[in-house]
């Protein structure tokens, strides 16, 4: 594989959420179709997650999917297969895109952090790569043009 290639990686990146600043609180919202680069099928949050824990660990075969950081922080390390990008999300108003094909770790939550995952798909977990050898595989099939 080449360095520096990242298809899929290309395409990942920090979306800037509406922010409405009111001295009471601010607020976000997220409309299907406005302003995230799928349409909504599903939502989950991670909560309590215990420090020094990390999530993640796999990668989709077509899920894609809007992280974001609604409360404290944590690192997301998105790797194509070709290069490694790490993203600190620490505002409740970015969230990162993270297309198919890319293999995400989340680690070192803050106390208390909750992680706000919008996705494309229900669960399916047969759309999972839960083995990194297996999905350096299906990259390096699909970059000879194998399904
Ligand atoms: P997993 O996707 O591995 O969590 P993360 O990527 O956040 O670390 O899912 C953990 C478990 O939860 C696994 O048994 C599948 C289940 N799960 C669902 O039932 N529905 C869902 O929407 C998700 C994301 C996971």
């Amino acid at each position: 594989m080449q360095p520096g290639a990242g298809p899929m990686l290309a395409s990942c990146r920090i979306i800037e959420l509406p922010k409405i600043s009111d001295p009471r609180g601010n607020l976000t919202a997220i409309e299907n179709g406005r302003h995230v680069p799928f349409d909504i099928r599903r939502v989950y949050y991670l909560y309590d997650v215990p420090g020094g824990e990390s999530r993640g660990g796999h990668a989709h075969k077509q899920l894609e999917q809007l992280i974001i950081a609604v409360s404290g922080s944590f690192d997301v390390v998105l790797d194509d297969g070709y290069e490694q990008k790490r993203f600190f999300l620490n505002r409740s108003y970015y969230g990162l895109y993270v297309s198919r094909m890319v293999w995400r770790e989340l680690k070192n939550f803050s106390s208390g952090s909750v992680c706000l995952v919008l996705a494309s798909e229900p669960y399916d977990e047969a759309d999972y790569y839960r083995d990194h050898a297996a999905f350096l595989e299906a990259v390096s099939r699909s970059s000879q043009g194998a399904p």
